[in-house]
C-alpha cells in the first residue's frame, strides 16, 4: 500500500546497475555490463545489465527484467517487499496509499490476524519453554524426538496446555477480541459466549509464509489414542490458504534456490527432522495432495524436485498419484523410495549424513522409470494390463513440456518395454493433441464466462491463464512463427497468426511506446508530433481493432493510461534539460574560449567573429545532445513503467518483452558488426507490423466465413459468398496501400 507517487520515486531512483552490483561482481562491456548470473550456476558471465533502459537479463537462463524484478526474484520478495528494500537502499521515506474504506477493513483485518498469529506463537514459545508442563510435556516430547534447541528455535515450536481456555484468556487479557480469535481459527466459541482453545494439549508447529510470517498452526496430539486426531490444523481464513502455502519453504527457500534442488516429504517432523541432519532443502506437502498453488511456489526456486516417500505400497502408491501435474508444470521429478518401515524422519535419524546421502545416491530414480517399474511389476504377465500399464506411463511422459525430454524418454520406453520408438512417440502425439484440445475446450469456456461477465457489466478483470506452454508446438504455424525466448513464448495464445502478429505489435508499444514516430498532418494543416502508442492507438481506432489477448489488451490500456503522465513528465525533463543545456554551453564556451582565442592577438572584428562561429558550433552541439536525450527520455518511459507495474503477470511480460529486446552481442563481432536496432526503423517498421496483424485478422475471418459457408443452409449462401468477396477485396486493398504507409518522419 506504498502511494503511487512514492512508486515512482523508488522506481525512478533504482539504478539497475547499483541495484544487481550489491549481489553480482559486474564488469562494463560497452554499452552494458556483464557479470556472473546468480540464479544458475553459471561459469561464464552471461549476466548483461542495460543501464540505459534499466533491465537484466541472464542469456544462458533467461532470467531478468527490471530492478524490482531482480530484487524479487533474488532476494524471494513480494512486489510490495521489493519497493520497500529499494526504498530503504536508496533513503526515500515511504507515503502509505490512503487506502479506501473497504481496503482499510480488509488491510487492517489481515493485519490483525498476523499480528495475532504472531503473538500467539511467542505464546506457545514461552509455555513450552517457561512453564512446568510445556517443559515435562511438550519439550520433553520434542527431545525424544530428538529436536534441539535451536532446530526449536528455527521452526518456532511451542506448547499449549491441556486447559480449557488457557489461551483464550490470555489473549483476551492482552486486547485480542473474541471474533478475530475464532477468525484465525485459534479459538472456537462456546455456547455460553465464551471461547476455547482449539490446540489444547498439543505441541505446536506454526506454519509461515515465504516471508517468514505466522499465518496458521499445526497441533498435534501427544495422546496414543486413536480416536483423538493427530492432527489439528488452523482453518481456512483470509491469511491462510491451505492450496498455496507449503510447510518449511521459508526456512528452506535460500537452500532450494542455492542447490537448484527440493525433496519434498509428508509431515511437518519429517522437515524438521531432516533439515537438523543437515538437509535444509526439504519441504512438506503436510500430507495434501500437492495443488498447482504450492508447485509455483516451490517453481520459484527450482525446478528438480525429488519425492520421498515410505517405501511400502501404500507410499508407492502415493508418490506415483499426482504426479503428472509436476510433470506438466516443466519440473524434473525424481522419487526417492526409504526401506518400508521408514519415513524420512526416523531415517535421518537412525543414519549418519554420509550414509543418507549414499542412500540418495544409490536410490534417487527418475519418475518416469520408477512409474515404469511399478506398473510393469503390477501387471506381471497379464496382456491387458500390461497394455494398460504401458498407456499410463506414455501418457505420463507426453505432458512434460520439454520436447527433447520426451524424446528421450520414448527412447527409453522402447527399450523398457520392447515396443517400436515411433509407435511410441505416435503414442505421445496422440496424448498431446488430445491434451490441446481439451486445453481450447477449457478456454473456450474461460472466454465465454468472460464475455458473460463483460456483459453484465461486472468487468472483474480475471486474467485466464496463460496456456500450458507445452500445448503451442503441436500447432500447425509453428514453423512461421518468430522466435521468442520461452519466458514469451507461454504469452501466445495459440500459436495462431493472429496472436503471433498481436505480440509482434505489443512489443513494440512496450518497447517504444513513447518514442515519437511522426508528425500527423491534419486537414487545416497543422502538424502534430505523434508518438509510436498514439500512432497504433488511431489506427486500431480507425480499423476498429483490439487484442484479443486480454494480457496485451490490458497492458495496451494501461500504456495509453500513460501518455497524460508521459508528456506532463516530458515537460520537466525538458525543464531540467534547458537548465543543463545553458550550463552546458557555458562550460564550453568557456572552456573553447580560453583554448584556441588569444584575444590580444586579434582585433575586435576578428575576435567577435571568431566567437561567434565558436558559439554556433557549441550550440549547434548542444541542440543535438539534448535532442538525444529527450529521445532517449521518450523511449524508455513505457518500458521503464510498465516494467515495474504492481500487476504480477503484466509486469512479467513486459519484462519479458524488454529483456527480450536486450541485443546479445558476441564478443569478436561486437567491434565490427553496425546493429541496426529495431528503434532506427520504427517508421517502416511500425506499418509494417500493423499490417502484418491486420492481415493476420483478415485472414482468420476469411477462413471463418469458409467454414461458415461450407455449412451454411443455401438462403444464406449468396450473402456468405458476397461477405467473403469483400473480405478478399479488403486484403487485397490493404495488400496494395503497404508500400505507402510507410510513414515519413519529418
Ligand atoms: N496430517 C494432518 N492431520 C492428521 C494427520 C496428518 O494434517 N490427522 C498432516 C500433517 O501435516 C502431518 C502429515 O499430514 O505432518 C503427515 O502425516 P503423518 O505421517 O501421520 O505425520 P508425521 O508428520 O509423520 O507425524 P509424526 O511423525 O509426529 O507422527
Ligand atoms: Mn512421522
Amino acid at each position: 500500500m506504498i502511494d503511487h507517487n512514492t512508486v515512482q520515486q523508488i522506481i525512478d531512483a533504482a539504478d539497475i546497475v547499483d541495484v544487481v552490483s550489491d549481489f553480482v561482481a559486474l564488469k562494463r562491456r560497452g554499452a552494458n555490463w556483464i557479470g556472473l548470473c546468480p540464479f544458475h550456476n553459471d561459469r561464464r558471465p552471461s549476466f548483461y545489465v542495460s543501464r540505459a533502459k534499466g533491465i537484466c537479463k541472464c542469456f544462458a537462463c533467461g532470467e531478468g527484467g527490471s530492478a524490482v524484478n531482480f530484487i524479487m526474484k533474488h532476494e524471494q520478495l513480494s512486489y510490495p517487499e521489493a519497493l520497500r528494500y529499494l526504498a530503504r537502499k536508496y533513503h526515500i521515506e515511504i507515503q502509505e496509499k490512503e487506502l479506501t474504506d473497504e481496503e482499510k477493513q480488509a488491510q487492517t483485518e489481515r493485519e490483525a490476524m498476523l499480528m495475532l498469529n504472531e503473538w500467539a506463537c511467542s505464546y506457545f514459545e514461552k509455555q513450552l519453554h517457561e512453564t512446568q508442563d510445556g517443559q515435562d510435556i511438550g519439550l520433553s516430547y520434542f527431545r525424544e524426538r530428538g529436536f534441539n534447541d535451536t532446530t526449536i528455535k528455527e521452526f518456532r515450536l511451542g506448547y499449549s496446555s491441556e486447559e480449557y481456555d488457557d489461551f483464550y484468556k490470555a489473549a483476551i487479557a492482552q486486547g485480542f477480541n473474541a471474533k478475530l480469535l475464532f477468525d484465525v481459527g485459534l479459538c472456537i466459541p462456546n455456547d455460553r459466549g465464551g471461547g476455547y482453545d482449539r490446540f489444547r494439549g498439543r505441541v505446536m508447529f506454526p506454519i509461515m509464509n515465504i516471508a517468514g510470517k505466522v499465518i496458521a498452526f499445526g497441533g498435534r496430539t501427544l495422546k496414543k489414542d486413536k480416536n483423538i486426531a493427530k492432527y489439528v490444523n488452523s482453518p481456512e481464513s483470509a491469511i491462510y490458504s491451505k492450496r498455496s502455502v507449503i510447510y518449511g519453504l521459508y526456512q528452506a527457500k535460500r537452500e532450494i534456490s542455492k542447490q537448484d534442488k527440493c525433496f519434498i516429504v509428508e509431515g511437518y517432523a519429517d522437515v524438521i527432522s531432516m533439515h537438523q541432519a543437515g538437509f535444509k532443502n526439504v519441504i512438506a506437502s503436510s500430507g495434501t495432495a500437492l495443488t498447482e498453488g504450492h508447485i509455483h511456489a516451490i517453481h520459484r526456486f527450482t525446478g528438480n524436485v525429488t519425492e520421498m516417500f515410505d517405501g511400502d505400497e501404500a507410499g508407492i502408491k502415493a508418490a506415483i498419484r499426482g504426479v503428472d501435474m509436476l510433470l506438466k508444470e516443466g519440473l524434473s521429478i525424481k522419487v526417492l523410495p526409504l526401506p518400508p518401515e521408514d519415513d524420512p524422519d526416523t531415517f535421518v535419524r537412525a543414519n549418519s549424513h554420509t550414509q543418507v546421502e549414499e542412500y540418495i545416491q544409490q536410490h534417487e530414480t527418475d519418475f518416469i522409470h520408477f512409474k515404469s517399474s511399478v506398473v510393469l511389476k503390477d501387471a506381471q504377465n497379464d496382456p491387458i494390463k500390461r497394455t494398460a500399464a504401458i498407456t499410463d506411463v506414455i501418457k505420463s511422459i507426453s505432458v512434460i513440456p520439454d520436447e527433447i525430454a520426451r524424446m528421450v524418454y520414448a527412447k527409453e520406453c522402447s527399450n523398457l518395454f520392447d515396443i517400436d520408438e515411433q509407435t511410441i512417440l505416435r503414442e505421445i502425439k496422440k496424448f498431446r493433441q488430445k491434451n490441446l484440445e481439451q486445453w481450447r475446450k477449457e478456454k473456450e469456456q474461460q472466454q465465454a464466462r468472460e464475455q458473460r461477465m463483460a456483459n453484465n457489466g461486472d468487468d472483474a478483470g480475471t486474467i485466464p491463464p496463460p496456456p500450458p506452454p507445452e500445448l503451442l508446438e503441436v500447432e500447425p504455424e509453428t514453423a512461421t512463427r518468430p522466435s521468442v525466448t520461452p519466458a514469451t513464448e507461454q504469452h501466445i495464445a495459440t500459436g495462431s497468426q493472429v496472436s503471433v502478429q498481436e505480440l509482434e505489435v505489443i512489443k513494440l508499444i512496450v518497447n517504444y511506446g513513447m518514442c515519437y514516430l511522426c508528425d500527423t498532418v491534419y486537414d487545416d494543416g497543422h502538424r502534430q508530433p505523434t508518438t509510436v502508442l498514439e500512432y497504433i492507438n488511431n489506427e486500431m481506432q480507425l480499423d476498429n481493432m483490439a487484442f484479443a489477448n486480454p494480457l496485451y489488451r490490458r497492458t495496451f490500456d494501461l500504456a495509453k493510461q500513460y501518455i497524460e503522465p508521459y508528456y506532463r513528465d516530458l515537460a520537466a525533463f525538458q525543464t531540467a534539460q534547458d537548465e543543463d543545456t545553458k550550463r552546458y554551453i557555458a562550460e564550453e564556451m568557456a572552456q573553447e574560449l580560453g583554448d584556441d582565442i588569444d584575444p590580444d592577438a586579434m582585433d575586435s572584428a576578428a575576435l567577435i567573429n571568431a566567437m561567434e562561429q565558436k558559439r554556433q558550433a557549441i550550440n549547434a552541439r548542444a541542440a543535438l545532445r539534448a535532442q538525444q536525450a529527450q529521445q532517449q527520455f521518450s523511449c524508455d518511459y513505457l518500458q521503464r513503467a510498465l516494467c515495474s507495474l504492481d500487476d504480477d503477470a503484466l509486469r512479467q511480460l513486459a519484462c519479458d518483452i524488454a529483456t527480450e529486446s536486450l541485443p546479445q552481442l558476441s564478443k569478436i563481432h561486437t567491434k565490427y558488426t553496425v546493429i541496426v536496432e529495431d528503434k532506427d526503423r520504427l517508421p517502416s517498421l511500425v506499418p509494417k507490423r500493423l499490417y502484418n496483424w491486420k492481415n493476420a485478422l483478415l485472414v482468420q475471418k476469411i477462413n471463418e466465413t469458409k467454414a461458415q459457408i461450407a455449412t451454411a443452409p443455401a438462403e444464406q449462401q449468396p450473402q456468405l459468398m458476397e461477405y467473403l468477396q469483400e473480405l478478399y477485396k479488403v486484403r487485397h486493398q490493404l495488400a496494395s496501400v503497404i508500400g505507402d504507409r510507410v510513414v515519413n518522419p519529418k
